[in-house]
């Protein structure tokens, strides 16, 4: 495969949201910052606009405002809308995709296939690009969710796998691309300091919570069929889970680190169905007040069924059967609405077996590391320390690791890192089709006995979700972290 780094980036969906909120300025971002190739180009494929023109006012209606937190570059802003070019395209008209054939011709170096649509699309897509012979020095990427189970998704990776070949293949899942996932690995792997504690006989619990204060926005109809355990938790909290707990991998080449992390995906203790009740929670968000602001229930959201039994919420306990981690709780947690956003993961280490110095030493939890991924990235590693004054009486204090304060520029977001990867031919950071497929194994039993039974509990809007999520936590003496303030 050509390592060179000249592409041509064509973005299927090019009106699409994601393309708007993400792709887009990722691209702007690395064009920026100086880092995509002088005759890089990008060319847009959408239906709605008639021409370039109308494409470029688009972008500069929709995108601009989406764009960089340090306000916009003009002259970069400029000089980014060169490189696009918009190719109008019916996915059904076969002569459209000979048109873009034509449009990429002359352009030199990789190219990149950006499938920012539905997974339905995915494989009339590829298709139609292998017929006119563009699957050819190509990387194609694909975004979430691919598929909607095991079955479904093993079709489309079939047939995408008929056209490409899986060294070509990017699935995309954007958790991977964010700086202290990164981080993560930099801690785990870089450090002597915590490996030899990252194990059973000094880990006790491990919780790994994504909260949002967002509700379903506009993507009701999608996410109605969809729901927190495929949007989330099949996907993005698995993948964090994996790099929580894999093994050292041999190198940061791709495979030594994905085939660390399908190891655990393995490994994952399966879930007996007659088991759901104790170790799965589903919620669904009412009415509520989020941040002094009344936000409505789930089921009157616009493209949502009113009788609707998906989940918005969704709390696990999972267990990992090999020897570094056999009988440690992971407590998982996503939902939609709920008090706060926060992703992080807490480490909760053992209590000293003996204490001399009180009973606060015997708490579980004196010693705990809390990787906070957003919003604010540090690294918070609490332990004991005697309280000033007479008599030993022990408080918690904590050491701080605060990226922003350290690195104070080069913070990327996970979009562009991920886009850069695909142009330069970097694999590790995408999931490979074995790690997925292992990912919808696992969920599945719990997808059927969701389907099949019962409905989500009742959680109010900007609350930490349904009570039976705690009760879960507190059956194993320890509860979600914010509940110990
Ligand atoms: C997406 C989900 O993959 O991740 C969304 O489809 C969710 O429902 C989003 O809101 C969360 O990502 P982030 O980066 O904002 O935490």
């Amino acid at each position: 495969m050509q390592t060179d780094s000249s592409f041509t980036f064509v973005l299927f969906g090019g009106t699409g949201d994601l393309s708007m909120r993400k792709i887009l300025p990722a691209l702007y971002e690395a064009h920026r910052a100086g880092m995509l190739e002088a005759s890089g180009k990008i060319i847009a494929v959408a239906r709605h606009e008639e021409d370039r023109g109308g494409y470029l006012q688009w972008v500069n209606e929709h995108v601009k405002a989406h764009v960089s937190k340090n306000g916009i570059d003009e002259n970069a802003w400029s000089s980014f809308l060169e490189r696009i070019e918009y190719v109008k395209l019916d996915l059904g008209k076969a002569e459209d995709f000979v048109k873009l054939r034509d449009a990429m011709q002359d352009l030199p170096g990789t190219r990149v296939f950006y499938l920012a649509t539905g997974p339905s699309l995915f494989v009339p897509i590829c298709r139609a690009l292998a017929s006119v012979g563009l699957n050819e020095n190509a990387r194609i990427v694909l975004e979430k969710p691919l598929g909607y189970d095991l079955r479904s998704s093993n079709a489309i990776n079939d047939a995408v796998g008929e056209i490409f070949a899986e060294g070509q293949i990017y699935r995309i899942d954007h958790y991977l691309g964010k700086e202290p996932v990164q981080n993560l690995l930099a801690l785990r792997f870089g450090n002597a300091l915590f490996e030899p504690l990252w194990r059973r006989e000094w880990v006790e619990s491990i919780q790994i919570t994504i909260a949002e204060e967002l509700g379903v926005e506009a993507r009701g109809d999608f996410y109605d069929n969809t729901g927190a355990l495929r949007d989330m938790v099949q996907n993005h909290l698995l993948q964090l889970l994996s790099i929580v707990a894999m093994e050292p991998p041999h190198s940061m080449d791709s495979d030594s680190v994905r085939d660390e992390k399908l190891r655990v995906l393995r490994a994952l203790k399966p879930i007996d169905p007659r088991d759901i009740g104790k170790v799965a929670v589903r919620g669904q968000y009412h009415a509520g007040v989020i941040r002094g602001a009344s936000v409505p229930a789930y089921a009157t959201e616009p493209g949502v069924k009113t009788d609707s039994a998906t989940e918005t919420f969704v709390a696990l306990k999972v267990e990992i059967e090999n020897w570094r981690w056999a009988g440690v709780p992971f407590f998982l947690r996503t939902g939609k609405r709920l008090a706060d956003r926060v992703a992080e993961i807490v480490v909760n280490f053992r209590a000293v077996p003996h204490s001399a110095l009180g009973s606060s030493a015997l708490r579980p939890g004196a010693n705990r590391l809390v990787i906070r991924l957003q919003p604010n990235e540090t690294i918070r590693l609490y332990c004991l320390a005697k309280k000033p004054g007479e008599g030993m009486n022990l408080s918690s204090v904590h050491l701080d690791l605060a990226f922003d304060q350290f690195f104070k520029e080069g913070q990327m977001e996970a979009y562009q890192r991920l886009l850069l990867d695909v142009i330069h031919g970097r694999l590790a950071l995408f999931v490979r089709r074995d790690e997925q497929e292992a990912a919808w194994k696992w969920v599945e039993p719990i997808l059927n006995e969701w389907a099949a039974s019962g409905k989500p509990k009742p959680y109010a809007a900007g609350t930490w979700g349904p009570a039976a999520a705690s009760a879960m936590l507190a059956q194993h003496d320890t509860c979600w972290l914010e509940e110990e303030n």
